[in-house]
């Protein structure tokens, strides 16, 4: 007689099914807004009403929700190498173009006043960690020098890191720019990934 193999599932895929089916549902292209709303929840990053810079935004997670956040009163715009696809409120202003080369259209939007800059930005990954965590920690820099440069005193900034021998210099960057500075893993990140977020609190006036 046959029996029937029951194939037991890899607790990381049901991990990730969980949030995927659970972004699915809640009309978010990408579970990776999870981590924002868990960073929201703790830091308070994004205000009613605010203007928020998005780095890295595709496929459009974090954009939707920062919208929903700042509501109609605020502005999100979103920049990303990628086209987003998904439908989203007036006060989304969204841009295709390189953060490490900026080009005209980028260098018009990238004004001050900023409330909040947050960057999930990843560079496509080749499986060699140092070469992935350099190239992760290059977005980075081009975040904090944008935060720096366009954030309003007081504002926030959010950045993901690939955990590589050169974060702490980056660490220690935003601590001197910002009056608060601290390292969240939300809990809806791999555990095994090796991003972390680095938040920045109340931009200093002279940063
Ligand atoms: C993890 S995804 C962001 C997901 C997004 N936060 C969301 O919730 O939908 C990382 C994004 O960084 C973008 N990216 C990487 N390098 C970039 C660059 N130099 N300029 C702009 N975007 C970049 C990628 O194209 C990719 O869409």
């Amino acid at each position: 007689m046959r029996t029937r193999r029951t194939k037991k599932r890899n607790p990381r895929n049901q991990w990730a099914d969980h949030y995927t089916r659970r972004a699915k549902k809640e009309a978010f292209p990408a579970r990776s807004v999870y981590k924002l709303q868990e960073i929201q929840k703790r830091f308070r990053v994004i205000r009613k009403g605010g203007r928020v810079l998005d780095l890295g935004c595709a496929p459009g997670s974090w954009t939707r929700y920062a919208a929903e956040l700042t509501g109609p009163g605020g502005k999100v715009i979103g920049i990303d190498l990628k086209k987003v696809g998904i439908a989203l409120p007036a006060h989304v202003h969204l841009l295709q173009g390189d953060i490490l080369a900026p080009d005209a259209a980028i260098a018009e939007v990238l004004a001050p006043g900023f409330d909040a800059v947050i960057s999930d930005m990843a560079p496509a990954t080749t499986g060699h960690r140092d070469v992935d965590a350099a190239r992760s920690l290059n977005l980075c820099e081009a975040a904090l020098t944008i935060a720096r440069a366009h954030l309003k005193p007081g504002g926030h900034f959010v950045c993901k890191i690939f955990q590589g021998p050169d974060a702490q210099g980056f660490i220690d960057r935003v601590r001197n720019a910002f009056t608060n500075q601290r390292i969240y893993k939300p809990q809806s990140s791999r555990k095994a990934s090796r991003e972390i977020f680095i938040i920045g609190q109340g931009k200093k006036q002279e940063a």
